[in-house]
């Protein structure tokens, strides 16, 4: 199989598995516990969560919350406007489903929700974004690289603004962890990351919180976590996150250079074999593993199918809606009409990948794509030349 479908999941790096083995097997210990067993989770949890703190630049461990994944992250961090004043937040437009739902959610609870718009070029309304975020806003969500495109938003410079008028600053950086420079010295009061987006574990996932921000909790519980997360902790998911917090750290940057020249490899061969595909957001900042196309006319399901029965593997639209036929919101948001967001197909490449792979893609599409063709009512034949 090729595998082009990274930032839906990401295949576990196996020093990860190694590290998180022993967890499982013989340092089964609850973390909470006082006798040894009960220690060395514990001192495991706290040695990952000092790697992930590394990773995003942190002062201090402590502002590291562990949590179930991005989706957690992004609803704990979302939820932090229940202590705020301002009952209003800002969220872009091509948010995550775990954040747009959940800024949509929390309307039922009277707390407004404005819309930080992008251009059709993928790139953020800086005008229209300073403007809306005015001091009735209490927190600003933007993510830090958009998951189905790849765009890359100014964070740094938002934050800025939403400190201005007295705002908090959330961003999603699920999608951009391991794939371009998070930290937390963008000035971001919180930081959403996930394992299983850079070679880590499902289900385990984190929240930077800055020193001083009120996080109320989605769960009491036994108070773990400093009392923002409770629940015993899933140490042998953290440790495999630790770990692979510590890989990406050490390997990412000189590793993102290489995905990248294998993606525009293959952005190359698409348009030289293709003068009707059409790529989403290239003329803006994006992050460098990732070409969301949309094939005009096609439908992006039928050649997702098509090029899974030839053992390449993509996805249309995120793949938490994957399995529904609705357009993605965040394509719409780039102002798509329906069908050309309906045509769209995502590739996204990461570790593991080959040179070649591109190319492999693109003679497949080659393959497929006439065949499409034949099946349109309206007669015209895409023009494809076959290499
Ligand atoms: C940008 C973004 N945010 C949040 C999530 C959700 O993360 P998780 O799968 O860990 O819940 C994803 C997963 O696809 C994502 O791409």
């Amino acid at each position: 199989m090729i595998y082009l479908d990274h930032n839906a999941t990401s295949p576990v790096d196996p020093r990860v598995i190694a590290a998180m083995e022993p967890y499982w097997k013989e340092r089964w210990g609850n973390a909470s516990s006082v006798h040894a067993a009960g220690r060395a989770a514990r001192r495991a949890v706290e040695e990952a969560r000092e790697s992930v703190a590394a990773l995003l630049g942190a002062d201090a461990p402590e502002e590291i919350v562990f949590t179930s994944g991005g989706t957690e992250a992004d609803t704990l961090a979302l939820g932090a406007v229940r202590a705020l004043a301002r009952r209003r937040v800002a969220v872009s437009s091509v948010e995550h489903p775990a954040v747009a739902e959940m800024a949509r959610s929390l309307e039922a609870e009277g707390i407004s929700r404005e819309i930080l718009p992008v251009l059709s070029s993928g790139a953020l309304d800086r005008e229209t974004a300073a403007r809306r975020i005015d001091p009735s806003v209490g927190l600003v969500s933007l993510m830090w690289a958009n998951n189905e495109y790849g765009g890359l938003f100014p964070v740094a410079e938002v934050a800025d603004r939403a400190h201005a008028t007295g705002a908090l600053l959330h961003t999603d950086a699920v999608a951009a962890l391991g794939k371009t420079e998070v930290s937390a010295r963008s000035g971001a009061d919180m930081i959403s990351v996930s394992a299983h987006k850079i070679g880590g574990p499902k289900g385990t996932g984190a929240l930077y919180v800055r020193r001083g921000v009120d996080l109320p909790s989605l769960l009491p519980g036994g108070g773990q976590e400093r009392g923002r997360r409770g629940g015993t902790e899933n140490v042998a998911g953290i440790v495999g996150f630790g770990e692979a917090a510590r890989l990406c750290r050490l390997e990412s940057v000189a590793e993102r250079s290489a995905i990248e020249t294998l993606r525009d490899a293959f952005e190359e061969a698409l348009l030289r074999a293709s003068a009707s595909a059409r790529i989403w957001g290239r003329s803006a900042p994006r992050v460098g593993n990732t070409s969301a196309v949309a094939f005009e006319g096609a439908s992006g399901e039928a050649i997702a199918i098509a090029l899974d029965l030839e053992g390449i593997a993509v996805s249309v639209g995120s793949a938490c809606s994957s399995g529904s036929v609705a357009p993605s919101p965040a394509i719409l948001a780039l102002g798509a009409s329906r069908a050309d967001a309906k045509a769209t197909v995502r590739f996204s490449f990461g570790r593991g990948n080959g040179s070649g792979d591109g190319e492999t893609a693109v003679r497949a599409l080659a393959r497929i794509l006439p065949k499409f063709d034949l099946d349109r009512a309206d007669g015209r034949v895409r023009e494809w030349r076959h290499e």
